[in-house]
């Protein structure tokens, strides 16, 4: 069996509680023998500032190059708010995706039966809601040049953030969500502003050549952002994969998380290019949710985003669909015998705390590999 080198980061806030439960499945996956992973772990965020000034270190960034998959948990709080711009905690999640080439941002909103009355739409809208957001997510306004704030010695100051995005990648973003599409329900939705950016122009005219160059089997259809964040409310279920840019994805995926039930739901993938030769893929597993440091350390944070993150890259990265999907089961099942994180409580179902989650998904597991 093929051994698996994770660097697991679990950051600030939350970030090591939910880490901490997907660290007890990979224990026991190893004892088992169903998988064979190695595990090194390292500071990233406020974390690594506290320790070394710096939102990540070079020796972190090397690991995380040699690793097989990086498993990061959550970073920022308001303890680091004053620190300088280049080593907030945030910097550090951007240079591993910005550096690692993690282009790819997969969003997976899905809606478990049980947890349709959590959501804060009806029933009816969310019920059997399987979306996918594909997010662009080493290019655009955060990370494009010129970013500044200059003073313009009148007493006012501009503030500059520029959208930039290349043909090539557009393409291979769009590629992405056509791929996908292909393996779900065969439609692609693209996203921008057209109407007022170049950028959305251009996002434009490059998702359709792509289609009608190499994707002609998959329905294409094209939303403004803003009316598209209206259809993710208004009626979620018409989407089958989103393709957007960084900023729109960052927060139509929000948005898609509530639909859900909870930010505490939703997991992603951010995937790099496959390399020709070897035939692997950088990768980096997190939950879409923050830090939240207001419930840090009680031990009501949800592990489901975070051990959904880590399923991700059983079925992504080491080809492990089959255990992926039992892992998928086990959430489903803890949801529907009623157990239940602060954020998802409702009357009438049983309190959990973030390890009574994470206890109660590996049982469920282990059952089903009984
Ligand atoms: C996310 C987060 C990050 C982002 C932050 C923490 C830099 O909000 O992954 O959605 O803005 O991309
Ligand atoms: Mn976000």
């Amino acid at each position: 069996m093929a051994t698996h080198k994770l660097l697991l980061l679990p950051g600030d806030g939350i970030g090591p509680e939910v880490m901490a439960e997907v660290k007890r499945l990979i224990d026991w996956l190893n004892a088992k023998g169903l998988a064979s992973f190695e595990t090194e772990q390292g500071l990233v965020g406020g974390s690594a500032y506290d320790a070394h000034q710096v939102s990540i270190t070079e020796e972190t960034m090397a690991t995380a190059k040699a690793a097989d998959v990086i498993i990061f948990g959550a970073v920022g709080g308001p303890k680091w708010d004053s620190v300088p711009y280049e080593a907030r905690p945030e910097a550090g999640l951007l240079r591993l995706r910005k550096e690692l080439g993690l282009f790819g941002n997969l969003r997976p909103a899905v809606c478990y039966p049980a947890l349709a009355d959590a959501s804060s739409l009806k029933r009816e809208a969310v019920e059997g809601l399987d979306i996918m957001i594909v997010r662009e997510l080493t290019g655009g306004v955060y990370f494009g040049e010129p970013k500044t704030i200059t003073d313009l010695g009148n007493g006012q100051k501009r503030a500059i953030d520029t959208q930039v995005y290349d043909t090539y990648e557009i393409e291979r973003i769009a590629r992405v969500a056509f791929d996908l599409a292909r393996k779900r329900r065969n439609k692609v939705t693209s996203m921008e502003k057209r109407n007022v950016m170049k950028s959305g122009v251009l996002w434009n005219e490059v998702v359709t050549q792509v289609h009608v160059r190499e994707y002609k089997d998959v329905t294409l259809e094209h939303q403004l952002a803003d009316s598209g964040g209206m259809n993710l409310v208004k009626s979620p279920k018409q989407f089958d994969v989103i393709v957007t840019d960084n900023l729109f994805g960052d927060m139509l995926s929000d948005i898609a998380a509530m639909l859900t039930g909870s930010l505490g739901m939703l997991p992603s993938a951010s995937l790099g290019e496959i390399d020709s030769k070897t035939k692997k893929r950088r990768a980096l597993y997190e939950p879409v949710h923050g830090s939240a440091p207001d419930i840090a350390g009680k031990g009501l944070a949800n592990p489901i985003a975070m051990i959904a993150s880590f399923g991700m890259a059983l079925r992504y990265s080491f080809d492990m669909g089959a255990l992926a999907d039992k892992l998928d089961a086990a959430i489903a099942a803890v949801l529907a015998s009623g157990l239940r994180t602060a954020d998802i409580k409702s009357e009438g179902t049983i309190a959990a705390s973030t390890t009574q989650m994470g206890e109660a998904i590996l049982g469920e597991l282990q059952k089903l590999h009984a």
